[in-house]
């Protein structure tokens, strides 16, 4: 029995090593090309490597910086393995990513202002950047103004870095019941999307920001939305007839929010959108008891089987908002961040269970969609304020 069920292993393992190096190698070489986004005119294309595992690397920064959020400040919390998470290296195959000195990028900035707009999860990337920023002026003041949720103010260079907090980018707000807007007996009350308004909190701001950085993905379910409480579209004070799915309400939006973008952000701002977060629920969603409690990054083959739409898997709606995404932006000014790649082989760099509250997984269940700090998103870094520097010198 030992003897045929190691016969099975040397003969079957062999074949699907095969199977997966083939599937890796042919979807590869036809995507290079098409691959590389045409509107982020950088000397390589950053979004496409390995993360390599570097004993030597360290965080820039520990839990004591004062930008932290405490569900995201994983040293703090005691999350297991905050050493090795903060060891791997994002590689690109053609370049070097080099670390961001924070003392020269803020030189470069110097009296520039730079903007985050979107939900959580360009929260998380505000409170990486601030905290890497912070080691060239720890003199960096919290800064709330202009609609801004958080922020810093860093005086030695002049410069606000910010997050303005609109998770549909659409300006939209809850509405009672209205018996004429659903014939639904079950409907609460809706929440009222303007597809053509911007939210409230960046209507106004984009004078005042060198460079903007967009997102919108993780409210656009019904989990946030469910029936009882859904979400309806109007478009120049109507409702939409016929009304809108949420998939079509979500691309509506993108285009609105887009063109609006091109009309009103003045020339020489920089603009950015950063493609979507992917999550790493295993086992269930986030109300399903899914779970993240993995020690190392997912191997490249794996990653088809965790978001390939074809799968439909838990955590597949990062690659599903990205198509769409990507075709809204075709032809338009705004620069993609296309973080999605690398940031799916990085199962092990959520927060998962340790949340810095006792109760908080009972409640809302473990934390796998944002990240842990520092973590994944001090790439991200590296990469934006490359992809900046780059674009200013440029002119
Ligand atoms: C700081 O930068 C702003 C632009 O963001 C500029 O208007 C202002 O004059 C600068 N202040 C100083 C002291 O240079
Ligand atoms: C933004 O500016 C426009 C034009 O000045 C104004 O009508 C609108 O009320 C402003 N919106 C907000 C939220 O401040
Ligand atoms: C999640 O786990 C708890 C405790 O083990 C269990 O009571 C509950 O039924 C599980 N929920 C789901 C949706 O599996």
């Amino acid at each position: 029995m030992i003897m045929a069920s190691k016969l099975i292993i040397y003969l079957v393992l062999p074949t699907f090593l095969l199977i997966f190096f083939y599937s890796t190698l042919l979807p590869f070489q036809t995507t290079t090309t098409s691959k590389i986004p045409i509107l982020t005119p950088s000397p390589c294309d950053l979004f496409k490597g390995k993360w390599i595992l570097d004993p030597t690397r360290k965080p820039m920064y520990d839990s004591s910086c004062p930008f932290h959020r405490n569900s995201w400040n994983c040293i703090r919390n005691g999350r297991e393995n905050m050493g090795r998470i903060n060891s791997w290296k994002w590689v690109p195959e053609r370049c070097d990513l080099n670390r961001v000195d924070p003392d020269r990028f803020l030189n470069s900035m110097k009296n520039k202002n730079i903007g985050f707009v979107g939900d959580s999860l360009n929260e998380n990337f505000l409170v990486s950047f601030l905290c890497v920023l912070r080691m060239a002026d720890n003199s960096a003041k919290k800064w709330k103004r202009k609609g801004a949720w958080r922020g810093a103010y860093f005086p030695k260079f002049n410069v606000t870095v910010a997050y303005h907090r609109a998770v549909l980018l659409a300006k939209y707000e809850w509405q009672a019941k209205q018996p004429q807007l659903s014939d639904h007996e079950d409907v609460k009350g809706i929440y009222r999307v303007d597809v053509d308004i911007p939210a409230d909190d960046w209507a106004n701001i984009s004078d005042f920001y060198d460079v903007l950085i967009f997102n919108t993905g993780h409210w656009w379910g019904y989990d946030k939305f469910p029936k009882e409480t859904p979400l309806v579209f109007f478009n120049n004070g109507q409702p939409i007839h016929p009304p809108l799915d949420m998939l079509d309400g979500f691309k509506v939006v993108l285009e609105n929010m887009v063109s609006h973008i091109e009309k009103t952000v003045p020339k020489k701002t920089l603009k950015f959108w950063r493609l979507q977060s992917p999550r790493h629920f295993h086992g269930g969603d986030w109300n399903q008891n899914g779970s993240c409690l993995f020690h190392d990054p997912l191997e490249e083959s794996q990653l088809d089987l965790w978001f390939d739409l074809s799968n439909d898997g838990v955590n597949k709606e990062a690659r599903k908002w990205n198509h769409l995404i990507e075709e809204t932006l075709k032809g338009t000014s705004i620069r993609t961040l296309d973080v999605t790649h690398m940031s799916e082989f990085r199962a092990d760099g959520h927060p998962a269970i340790w949340l810095g509250k006792k109760d908080a997984v009972a409640v809302w269940g473990q934390d796998c969609m944002h990240w842990c700090l520092p973590g994944v998103p001090d790439t991200w870094v590296d990469i934006l304020t490359q992809l900046i520097s780059y674009n200013l010198e440029k002119g």
